[in-house]
């Protein structure tokens, strides 16, 4: 029997087309691992629960554990990112889905609570809500060794498994796949790098000539930088980091602390992981730029302070679908992006499906690890081992048709030696 929660069950034939276009673009995820794991089935009787953005891609990485044995749930790891036409098609292919686009705080950790009710062995977070839940209302899965390993999807969810760790109190296996070579140099930012063009479809705006503010260079902000510079704007980089912003301006940015940008801004999009990227204050908005829209890339719905914009505006009114304008107290007309949400996967459809495929591809063969382990591992942080980040690497180019070289056994031994030199 298949337990679920969804929008609208006749979106179903949408949601297969959905899963179709992303499994033509995702042969690591669906065609390759797939077909093993259809025959050699290594996650049989395993329960593994998903908190994730609710995409065709998340599908395609569904059927394939489920391909692999295993039995699935599925929960939304942001309100705004679920697609419902999708949910609707998993539920018929007997994946146990609780999401649906728009739930409320408290819906979405309903959401979360039914999948941990069904006992998972494997928690597959995306920001950490799930495996920090389980810990706070699940500790019997913990204590009696139901979960027998965790993953990690994004970089705000491993920043907070580590503090969890450092604190003693992380008390799950947890690999973080985010951090894998395979994942934050693609996903986060060719991904989001693209998001540039959910912030341009927001209000059809042309780059060139614009000047863009990212917040953040690091993965993500870096990859917005780019693409943002690639469609002709005058991009300018604030960052808290010494090192960063020097790669910033290296790179050929203007680099500036984010009050200085304000006032010339015509587009800001942040992605740090951080709070409050502009300051909360009333007499900071009064500086924005008339007409500036405001994005954000990031995990959570703190980098654009929305709270307090949304109190400060004297009207807010809905544009389009996910944009609003709000009218500040001076005059000036500030355009919010996706109620300061993933403005990529709210107001597009996620990161592209070749992407996702790399990510997915080290989500499935970590699960694998993870049953092929079970019992070796300790509480705690454990890096993703190098060659399953290879492996995934190995396979998207078998997949693309390239051929790389190979270490000779006398390069491998001067590359790993200390003999040679002069
Ligand atoms: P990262 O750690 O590589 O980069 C973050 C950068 O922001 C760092 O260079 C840091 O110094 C800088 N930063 C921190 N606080 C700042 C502040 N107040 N002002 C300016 N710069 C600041 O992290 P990554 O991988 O780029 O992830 C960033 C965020 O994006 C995270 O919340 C992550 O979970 C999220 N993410 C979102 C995705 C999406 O689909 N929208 C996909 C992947 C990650």
């Amino acid at each position: 029997m298949v337990n679920y929660k969804v929008a609208d069950e006749t979106l179903t034939e949408k949601g297969k087309e959905a899963l179709y276009i992303a499994e033509r673009k995702m042969p690591v995820t669906a065609k390759i691992i797939r077909e093993r794991f259809t025959k050699e089935k290594p996650l049989k009787g395993v329960v593994i629960a998903g908190c994730l953005h609710i995409t065709k891609e998340t599908g395609n990485l569904a059927r394939t554990l489920k391909a692999g044995g295993a039995e699935v749930y599925l929960c939304g790891s942001n309100p705004l990112s679920t697609q419902d036409d999708v949910a609707a098609a998993l539920v018929e292919e007997g994946v146990n889905v609780f999401a649906w686009h728009g739930n409320t705080d408290e819906e979405f950790y309903w959401c979360i609570r039914q999948c941990l009710k069904a006992k998972p062995n494997i928690l597959i977070d995306d920001g950490a809500d799930m495996i920090v839940t389980a810990h706070k209302e699940f500790p019997e899965l913990i204590k009696e060794g139901i979960i027998i390993g965790c993953q990690e999807e994004t970089t705000t969810g491993v920043k907070r498994f580590r503090a969890m760790d450092k604190q003693g109190v992380l008390k799950v296996p947890l690999f973080p796949v985010n951090d894998a070579r395979c994942k934050n140099q693609f996903d986060n930012e060719l991904g989001t790098g693209q998001g540039v063009i959910s912030a341009i479809y927001g209000m059809h705006i042309l780059f060139a000539g614009k000047n863009v503010v990212i917040g953040g260079y690091g993965h993500c902000s870096s990859g917005m930088a780019l693409r943002a510079k690639g469609l002709g704007a005058n991009v300018i980089v604030t960052e808290v980091d010494p090192i960063k912003a020097l790669q910033a301006k290296f790179a050929g940015y203007d680099v500036k602390p984010i009050l200085k940008t304000l006032p010339e801004a015509d587009v800001i999009l942040t992605a740090t992981g951080c709070k409050h990227v502009i300051p909360p204050k009333a007499e900071i908005f009064d500086t924005f730029k008339d007409g500036v829209i405001l994005g954000n890339l990031g995990h959570f719905d703190i980098e654009i302070p929305t709270k307090q914009l949304y109190d400060y505006a004297k009207e807010i009114k809905p544009l389009r679908k996910h944009v609003e304008e709000l009218t500040l107290p001076n005059g000036k007309k500030i355009y919010l992006l996706a109620k300061g949400r993933l403005a990529n996967l709210v107001l597009s459809e996620g990161h592209p499906s070749e992407v996702m495929d790399m990510s997915f591809s080290l989500q499935l063969l970590m699960s694998e690890y993870i049953v092929k382990n079970k019992g070796s591992f300790k509480p705690g942080i454990i890096e993703i081992p190098t060659e399953i980040d290879n492996k995934v690497g190995y396979l998207k180019l078998k997949s693309m048709g390239i051929e790389i070289d190979e270490l000779t056994e006398e390069q491998y031994n001067y590359i790993h030696g200390y003999l040679e030199g002069t």
